[in-house]
């Protein structure tokens, strides 16, 4: 039979040779002084596991007189309790500390003050307002059930002009006066001077195709001799919609001005159509809202008319439809332009349009 002391070498003949009082305060000792949920764990062992002096006492038990047994076991059983409750007691506080040290250790501020100059546009750029307004109007459309395409800025003659029932000499094309490219080419090349060339593209292909009906967006740059002014750029964007299907009616180019107006500006903005004039629709009407500027006033910015040209629109002429080979008797449809600047400056309610294109980084960080 074994005779232990406290790190369990051998000391006497029985269980009585252990000094349990001496283990029992030289273990709550250790337990204090544990300076780890680690240290802990090997004091566990060390104290409560199989080869401790505890549990070796414990299998000496047997050799002892009932009497003895009885009370050597009662009391092993109290030092070992206790010994598990203060082990739990240190563990659990350990590792509350353990826990705080590497949250702060690990600490991710992010309520922390970033100072300005990091903050600012010119450390941290974003897209331009006009940018923000194109991909804003394409979701818009996109959630209507448009698709949205594009088309060359630089174009011929007959798609700028003439398959839009512009033939040349037409006074119409004083409207759209731009630069004209001199490729050597027989062609006439233009910069265009409004979206509805894509709206021929388009045509031309779903027929060739055999994929009409159409129902697409087409957003993009055009160029027009225009002098600068508070609603004008010479270079600027539109978003031209084009709907080819059976039964088309003007009902259905109103409502869904309508829709997209609500959508764009939120509900209560003040619209209207106006009767109007494009070569390649008819009946045309213009698109207008409110001035956002003077709320209908009437100030610098609508010409103090009140009232704020958004676009133009129309029931597609069937000279357009002759000019692409889609059968009239058979589709109807209708378009419309829209000025994506001018859409974003009564967004906005910017004063004035060339503020777009000054670059003046006060103006820009604000959107
Ligand atoms: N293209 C015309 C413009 O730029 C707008 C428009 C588009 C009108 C489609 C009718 C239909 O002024």
């Amino acid at each position: 039979m074994e005779h232990l002391d406290t790190r369990g070498r051998e000391v006497g003949p029985d269980v009585e040779g252990l000094d349990i009082d001496g283990l029992a305060a030289e273990a709550e000792q250790a337990v204090a002084h544990a300076s780890s949920t680690a240290a802990l764990a090997q004091l566990e062992t060390e104290y409560l596991g199989k080869r401790s002096a505890l549990t070796r006492a414990h299998r000496t038990l047997g050799g002892l007189d009932p009497e003895a047994r009885k009370e050597a076991g009662r009391r092993l059983h109290e030092v070992r309790a206790h010994l598990v409750a203060g082990l739990g007691t240190r563990r659990a506080e350990l590792a509350a500390a353990e826990r705080a040290a590497s949250l702060r250790a690990d600490r991710l501020d992010l309520t922390e003050v970033v100072p300005e100059d990091v903050r600012s546009a010119a450390a941290r750029g974003h897209l331009h307002l006009v940018t923000q307004a194109r991909a804003e109007l394409e979701d818009v459309f996109v959630g209507m059930g448009f698709t949205v395409a594009e088309g060359p800025e630089a174009e011929t003659d007959w798609y700028n002009f003439e398959a839009l029932n512009i033939p040349p000499a037409h006074p119409a094309r004083g409207m759209w006066d731009t630069m004209y490219l001199d490729l050597g080419e027989p062609e006439t090349v233009l910069l265009r001077t409004h979206t509805s060339p894509v709206q021929i593209h388009l045509m031309e292909e779903a027929v060739r195709a055999g994929t009409l009906p159409i129902h697409a967006v087409m957003p993009g740059k055009c160029f027009r001799l225009d002098t600068p002014d508070a609603r004008h750029l010479p270079v600027f964007n539109q978003i031209e919609g084009l709907v080819v299907d059976r039964g088309i009616t003007f009902g259905d180019l109103a409502g869904t001005i309508q829709v997209f107006t609500e959508a764009y500006f939120g509900p209560g903005m003040e619209s209207r159509l106006r009767p109007g004039y494009f070569p390649f629709t008819e009946p045309s009407a213009e698109f207008e809202i409110t001035c956002t500027l003077c709320l209908g006033e009437g100030c610098r910015t609508c010409s103090h008319s009140g009232w704020i040209e958004l676009g133009g629109c129309g029931m597609v002429d069937p000279a357009v439809f002759d000019a692409v080979g889609v059968d009239a008797t058979e589709w109807s449809g209708f378009a419309f332009g829209f000025g994506i600047d001018r859409l974003a400056q009564m967004r906005h309610a910017v004063p004035d349009m060339r503020s777009f294109l000054e670059n003046d980084i006060r103006f820009l960080t604000q959107f």
